[in-house]
């Protein structure tokens, strides 16, 4: 376990370096990430390079026995590379370039930045090269798909499609541009969605959202071939940003050693809904599931959020550590706070650090101090573990961003339904892996792949296969709607899906925000809503039926013995309450242990080796909990206190760790 935090000594009197570096080694730092923004202190002019300040950084950290992760500065073009190559900044799809101010005013197919890019990456990876206080690397910060429509990306956007559909014919039937007269007949009459009209034919906007994917990935590619060539040994990583994006991160990440993530957890929690209170679990898993190992936070909430909007609540006592050890719950190996100091000049002056503006140690400081040694503490224990689960969660940018595209109702969202699902699983302390549809799948004994709504033959014949071979496979409205090219399917939905699932939808209603009601078959009433499958079964049985409107007494849910396998199909998105009744049965169904029944807010995960078991119980609300644990004996590794099984109280951010005793004898054994 390494803790760190994020630091910008360009910003800082080169007389409070030293200081700095003092003070964060008695806090237990031993990570500092550095100068991902700080392209014009590293090449003032074009082609002068002046290292002498960040070697001088380093080397006080150094002294400290802190070491340096770099950040390629490719965020922040200089004002000299905009001005005189201005092929460097975006274009919005109006037409109008994108100017400096903020950051990101860059585009990735600019040759220009390719080409001065390439240059500083040379440059700064070759100068730290052997310095063994670097040990690693993070490339740009928080890439996102690019949105651009200047001349460089339309040009490789046809290349893009030449590639894909070869001709133009070809590429008109897969878009089906015949509707309101949008057939090409020249390659250059093909463009970049321009206009921002959200009503653009559908295949033509998925495609290029692959395209600018494509375009993001292929420039971390290329960042991550310079740094390995100049600076074999040391590890690459790349700090993502939270979710929904529109990149594809198992794409972005393909040229990566492990993940890390930027994580910010919501700070007003009063008025929360309990949905975000789930987004941070989520976000973790997602995060986990993207190089499917343990990742790194590279910032992590250390004070009040702002400048993007009016500041929110400060974190409340207790909540910087308490989320800190979430994230290491769920996988992360190391914690990089965001950031050391809070700023006193430039945009970001109210994105609190550990430190407020007058650098004098206080709440928030302390907290963190509790946390880096308790971490300290706890790393031998920590040491090779990870998490390993049962259930496993299909997540897809493919179907983020085709509903995107097309809201499919009134509420209707992705992300959202996906995370009902797993907070069902999380309440009921049930871990899940959440990878990558396209992954492998094939040993969890449940997968749960919510809204398949662009598939193809592969992926019916994976789940077929699972399914074959003894799996439990949830399934859920809105999937097998369409091809890959975002063209609605000839048959009956969920049309490859069908006889897997052995039901069919007779017809559907997209109900939005009017509520209904089903009765499961065990007898409860549950509610739903967004969207109602009028199902047919087949070979299924049904195990809800509707109660409201003109559907009642149609089935709702289905259940489908199918090989070895078990398919179920919720044909209506339901809400929170009902998710977590059926997700219940469905695991149990599926022979997964669901052995808590968590209050609001609270948390668990495991993290084991071939040694241990390791459980975090976590109170991430401002409200006094009270958890009751499964039957075992517990050791506190916090506190190296017996535990006995029971109920446990936590405080208002409050956490336990406890070490499974009879686990650790038992694989001893
Ligand atoms: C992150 C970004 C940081 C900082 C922080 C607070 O998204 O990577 O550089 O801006 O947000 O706004
Ligand atoms: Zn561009």
């Amino acid at each position: 376990m390494k803790v760190g935090v994020d630091y910008y000594p360009e910003h800082w009197d080169v007389a409070l370096w030293e200081q700095d570096a003092r003070q964060m080694r008695e806090a237990g730092i031993t990570i500092v990430r550095l100068a991902e923004f700080a392209w014009s202190r590293l090449e003032p002019t074009e082609g002068k390079f002046e290292f002498e300040w960040l070697d001088q950084a380093i080397g006080v950290l150094a002294r400290h026995g802190i070491h340096v992760v770099i950040g390629t500065p490719t965020a922040t073009p200089p004002v000299w590379l905009t001005h005189n190559y201005p092929d460097v900044l975006p274009v919005d799809n109006k037409g109008n370039a994108i100017f400096a101010g903020v950051r990101l005013h860059r585009c990735y197919n600019s040759p220009s930045l390719r080409k001065f890019g390439e240059r500083i990456i040379e440059q700064i990876t070759r100068h730290y090269a052997t310095n063994p206080a670097v040990i690693g690397w993070q490339t740009d910060n928080e890439l996102a798909a690019n949105d651009c429509h200047c001349k460089s990306c339309t040009r490789s956007f046809r290349g893009w499609l030449q590639q894909k559909y070869g001709s133009l014919e070809t590429l008109n039937r897969e878009w089906g541009t015949v509707v309101w007269s949008g057939e090409y007949s020249d390659w250059d009459q093909v463009k970049t969605p321009l206009g921002g009209s959200p009503h653009l034919n559908p295949s033509f906007l998925l495609d290029f959202r692959r395209f600018s994917s494509d375009a993001v990935a292929d420039f971390n590619r290329f960042q991550a071939a310079l740094i390995r060539k100049n600076s074999p040994g040391k590890f690459v990583t790349h700090n993502l940003w939270g979710y929904p994006v529109t990149g594809d991160y198992y794409d972005m990440f393909d040229s990566m050693d492990f993940a890390s993530v930027d994580y910010y957890p919501a700070t007003d929690l009063l008025d929360d809904s309990k949905s975000r209170m789930y987004h941070g679990a989520l976000t973790l898993d997602l995060t986990r599931g993207v190089k499917r190992k343990n990742f790194w936070v590279m910032e992590q909430l250390s004070g009040t959020p702002g400048c993007w909007y009016p500041m929110s609540r400060t974190p409340f006592p207790g909540m910087i550590r308490a989320y800190a050890w979430q994230s290491v719950s769920r996988g992360a190996d190391a914690i990089v706070q965001f950031r050391w100091r809070s700023a006193r000049i430039g945009a970001e002056q109210f994105w609190h650090g550990l430190l407020d503006h007058h650098g004098q140690p206080g709440r928030r400081f302390e907290e963190f101090v509790q946390f880096s040694q308790e971490a300290q503490k706890l790393t031998p224990l920590l040491e090779g573990t990870t998490l390993k689960h049962d259930v496993a969660m299909l997540f897809s940018h493919e179907q983020l961003n085709a509903f995107q595209i097309q809201p499919q109702a009134d509420g209707f969202d992705y992300l959202g339904n996906f995370k009902r699902l797993h907070a069902a699983l999380l309440k009921m302390g049930v871990g899940a892996d959440v990878i990558n549809w396209r992954d492998d799948f094939q040993g969890y004994k449940l997968v749960v792949a919510p809204m398949l709504y662009l598939i193809d033959e592969t992926i019916a014949a994976t789940l077929k296969r699972y399914v074959d071979n003894g799996g439990t496979l949830v399934l859920t409205t809105r999937s097998g709607v369409k091809n890959l090219n975002n063209i609605c399917l000839p048959d009956r939905l969920p049309n490859l899906l069908t006889d897997l699932a052995g039901v069919y939808v007779n017809e559907y209603d997209p109900v939005g925000k009017d509520i209904q009601t089903l009765s499961l078959d065990s007898g409860e009433e549950l509610s739903s809503g967004q969207w109602c499958d009028i199902l047919t079964p087949v070979t299924a049985e049904s195990i809800a039926t509707y109660s409201s409107e003109y559907f009642a007494d149609e089935s709702a849910i289905t259940r489908n013995a199918h090989r070895k396998g078990v398919v179920y199909y919720i044909g209506t998105v339901l809400d929170e309450t009902a998710s977590q009744i059926l997700m219940r049965r469905i695991a149990s169904d599926a022979g997964v242990e669901c052995e808590f029944e968590l209050p609001d807010g609270v948390e668990v995960a495991v993290r084991s080796s071939e040694e241990r078991r390791i459980l975090f119980v976590l109170n991430l609300s401002k409200e006094s909990k009270e958890i009751s644990l499964p039957l075992r004996d517990y050791v506190s590794a916090l506190s190296d206190r017996r535990l006995p099984a029971g109920t446990i109280k936590l405080g208002p951010g409050s956490v336990e760790i406890l070490v499974e005793e009879n686990a650790t004898a038992a694989s001893a054994a």
